[in-house]
């Protein structure tokens, strides 16, 4: 069969009515494809993700910052001395002492903690009425756990905290009108990381950041710069995703009543699948961005080497040819590949998933066994547009 231009396959326009879904189900069932207004191509189904771990493709590397004239300061450093927006042997030695300390085993074993955690945050808010979910429960918990991983005392929290939230959009888009704030929080987060592993070095304390710096004292290539940007990396990685996907999680199980019933009756039971449909339902995380290293066939279609390619995450999550209804929320479904695609896929698959996975299910069930009244107050929140959506607010009672 003749293989068609790109041009021909349909534009999808960010201002299209109705929601995400709903736009990109549109497109589907158009074509295999969708061009975006800023030159990216969306790949739609499922059977894509082959995309991501394929030797035709590479991980985007400085394109996103370049677009926005980023090309030198706090961010840009960021950018190049990371894991995620490296390639090849670079990314390998980037990333080999993290994967090698902070093993899913040992995230794994932090659910005690997560308990520990979730209980001192939901307990005292049961019967006192609406609370800001997001910002109370759902930014406190990841922050919280991260930061008791690394050390970060307690007194110390509410400046890292304020770090975080002045940070973590580092890794998207950047809203330039608040680069200077972005820039002159990421240099100060930069200095703290530097001085826990300066501690580390001169005084090991038998915690991740020692097993860290000794793994890293292993690779003499590794910079200083990189180093400190791993950290830095495992903090903001694992703070909007999770912010939000437990937030829109908790908010889809309680729109289904009768799916929150049978939750809190049996918590521990379906924490996992609560946690894999939540994930699919309203993906936090909106595509997996490559860049075409050949001419490729997608689907019929040539894409031109050299084109970004990014697999739409909330359009393959909800692939007919893989879930059944895939429109129905449903906690009990068996059909979620054995590899969760919100997590991405081959060599930079990601890194936090189990700590993600424990925090988010922990969280849930003890909301559920603490709170089995819980209600929604006020607008259902939204994800909204952008490489990590940012939820919007919600409001809960505990009861
Ligand atoms: C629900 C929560 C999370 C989701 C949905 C998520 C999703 C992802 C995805 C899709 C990627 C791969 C991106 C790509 O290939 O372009 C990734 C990479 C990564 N994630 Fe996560 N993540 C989550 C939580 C976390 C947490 C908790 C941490 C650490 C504490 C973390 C650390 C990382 C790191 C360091 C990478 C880069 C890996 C590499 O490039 O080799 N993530 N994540």
């Amino acid at each position: 069969m003749a293989v068609r231009p790109l041009s021909e396959a349909p534009e999808i326009s960010f201002d299209a009515p109705g929601d995400a879904h709903a736009v990109l189900k549109r497109l589907r069932e158009q074509a295999p494809l969708a061009r975006t207004p800023i030159g990216i191509v969306l790949a739609l189904r499922h059977r894509h993700l082959e995309l991501v771990t394929s030797d035709a493709t590479r991980q985007m590397e400085t394109e996103t910052k370049v677009m926005q004239g980023i090309t030198s300061g706090p961010i840009w450093d960021l950018m190049t001395t990371g894991m995620l927006f490296a390639n090849g042997d670079v990314h390998a030695r980037r990333r080999a002492p993290v994967a090698r300390t902070f093993a899913f085993k040992l995230m794994d074993a932090m659910r005690p903690k997560v308990i520990e955690v979730a209980t001192e945050l939901v307990e005292p808010r049961v019967g006192a009425g609406p609370i800001d979910f997001v910002n109370e429960i759902a930014a406190q918990l990841p922050a919280r756990i991260i930061a008791d991983i690394l050390g970060v005392p307690r007194s110390d929290l509410p400046i890292f905290m304020q770090w975080i939230a002045d940070t973590a959009e580092s890794l998207g888009f950047i809203d330039l009108t608040r680069r200077q704030q972005i820039e002159d929080s990421l240099t100060a987060f930069n200095a703290y990381v530097g001085d826990l592993l300066e501690d580390r070095r001169k005084t090991p304390k038998g915690d991740f950041l020692s097993d860290y710096v000794d793994a890293t004292a292993r690779d003499v290539q590794l910079s200083e710069a990189e180093i400190r940007t791993q950290v830095l990396g495992l903090i903001l990685a694992g703070s909007d995703t999770t912010r939000g996907s437990l937030c829109m999680t908790l908010a889809h199980l309680l729109r289904h009543p009768d799916q929150w019933r049978a939750f809190r009756a049996d918590p521990d039971g379906l924490k996992k699948g609560v946690v894999a449909e939540g994930l699919r339902y309203e993906p936090i995380v909106s595509g997996v961005p490559r860049v075409a290293l050949r001419d490729l066939d997608i689907d019929g279609y040539l894409v031109p080497a050299g084109t970004p390619v990014a697999v739409s995450l909330i359009s393959a999550l909800r692939d007919p040819e893989v879930y059944a209804d895939p429109d129905t929320f449903d906690i009990t479904r068996t059909d979620h590949p054995r590899w969760h695609p919100i997590f991405g896929g081959g060599a930079h698959r990601c890194v936090g998933e189990a700590l993600a996975r424990a925090e988010m299910e922990e969280t849930l069930a003890v909301i559920a066994r603490l709170a089995p009244n819980t209600a929604l107050i006020g607008d259902f929140p939204t994800l909204a547009q952008g490489a990590i959506r940012q939820v919007s607010a919600m409001n809960v009672a505990f009861a």
